[in-house]
């Protein structure tokens, strides 16, 4: 067993952190006070392949495997996590078409994902009744002609009203997982419409909207993979995505940490740094431990993405425990700070407000906890 990043890993990682310093962090306090999009970052990551990362260079991604994905998400989520949502989501969607679309399906929509024109992808699965349990989701399908109808209302979709094709899934079949199938929606198609932008408490720089299917009409070389097929191709495609966001997490906690070990031996009291006080020495000693596991629990569920093996529930248990430590982190970060851990002038109080979803979305805890269980108990 080997821990050692290999060269391709290296650079990847490098690349993404130089963007990341001279580009995305020094925008990020701006672009969550603002509430806009990172449409200028998205291009500058797309140049440098980090909107496909394990996509076939044939489709103009990187290749560069699930190993640097997870890397290059830490580093990307701790110069600005919203900026870094929109990336996983690109990415995830991007492989999700690269694992199910036809040859068609893939080029037509693969080089622009990853060039960036299309801006980013959305993947549109929850509902306003049905987030924990997709296998209820009540948005429909009927054939028509050629084609698919589209009917219904999808909800917290990230990246909605910036995508140029959004994976919209809808039921085709009778009650139950079963009857799910998958399409892909491009902008622009009539009756497919995104509601108002949710005011949230963090990752204010990304956009999470309701999207409405209104008689919304596709030809059926839109459907992804084969009717009935649906359920299970949001499955595989969120046990990656788990990967993704328990990196996010991980970068953000990275961050808060280097803010509070920075804080610490700068600020004075009682006579000395406060670094060197047991009590500040040992929340940063916690952070850094729980951190590193964190940190590799990720990179070990994306090896073995990467490796071709199971990894769902690795995938699982590193979102579960990255997601919880990172919000742990961002905590003692803002505790090690004090008063200016509270306000603005510090990024902590942002790394708190932006980490607090990643143990809700992509599956809560308290999902990722099933999917553990599961499998202990089979
Ligand atoms: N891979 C492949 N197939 C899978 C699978 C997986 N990981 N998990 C389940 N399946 C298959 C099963 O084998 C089963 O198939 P068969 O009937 O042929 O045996 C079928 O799918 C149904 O499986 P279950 O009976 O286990 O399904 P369930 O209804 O009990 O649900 C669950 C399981 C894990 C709870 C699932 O519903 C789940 O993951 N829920 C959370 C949803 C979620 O994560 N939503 C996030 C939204 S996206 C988002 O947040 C993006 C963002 O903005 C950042």
């Amino acid at each position: 067993m080997t821990l050692e990043l290999t060269e391709a890993q290296t650079l990847t990682q490098r690349t993404a952190r130089d963007y990341v310093a001279r580009v995305i962090a020094p925008r990020a306090a701006e672009l969550d006070r603002s509430g806009g999009f990172p449409i200028e970052s998205l291009k500058g990551l797309a140049e440098l392949g980090l909107l496909g990362v394990n996509v076939r260079a044939e489709y103009g991604g990187a290749e560069a495997g699930a190993v640097a994905y997870a890397l290059a998400m830490m580093e990307v989520a701790g110069g600005c996590a919203s900026t870094a949502v929109a990336m996983a989501v690109t990415n995830m969607v991007a492989e999700v078409i690269q694992a199910f679309g036809n040859e068609e399906q893939r080029q037509r929509h693969l080089p622009k994902l990853t060039s960036g024109e299309y801006v980013t992808g959305a993947f549109a699965l929850s509902e306003p009744a049905v987030g924990s349990d997709p296998g209820a989701l009540t948005t429909t399908a009927r054939r028509q002609g050629a084609g698919w109808v589209l009917d219904g209302q999808k909800q917290w979709i990230t990246n909605g009203a910036h995508a140029g094709v959004t994976v919209v899934w809808a039921r085709t079949g009778g009650p139950g997982a079963k009857g799910i199938s998958c399409f892909l929606v491009e902008a622009g198609t009539p009756g497919f419409s995104a509601g108002r932008a949710e005011d949230k408490m963090g990752l204010r720089g990304s956009n999470t909207v309701p999207l409405l299917l209104e008689g919304c009409t596709v030809p059926d070389g839109a459907r992804l993979g084969e009717e009935g097929e649906g359920f299970k191709i949001a499955m595989m495609a969120l046990d990656g995505g788990r990967i993704g966001i328990g990196s996010q997490a991980t970068g953000i906690g990275l961050a808060a940490q280097h803010a509070a070990v920075g804080y610490a031996k700068e600020r004075h009291a009682f006579g000395q740094p406060i670094a060197a006080h047991q009590a500040v020495q040992f929340m940063l000693a916690n952070n850094a431990a729980e951190l590193e596991a964190a940190r590799l629990m990720c990179l070990r569920a994306a090896a073995k993405k990467q490796a071709g093996e199971r990894f769902g529930v690795e995938a699982a248990q590193a979102k579960l425990l990255a997601s919880e430590t990172a919000v742990r982190v961002c905590n003692r970060a803002m505790q090690v700070l004090g008063g200016y851990g509270y306000i603005r002038d510090f990024p902590v109080e942002r790394y708190l407000r932006d980490v607090r979803v990643t143990t809700i979305y992509e599956g809560t805890s308290e999902i990722q906890r099933l999917v553990i269980a599961r499998e202990q108990l089979r």
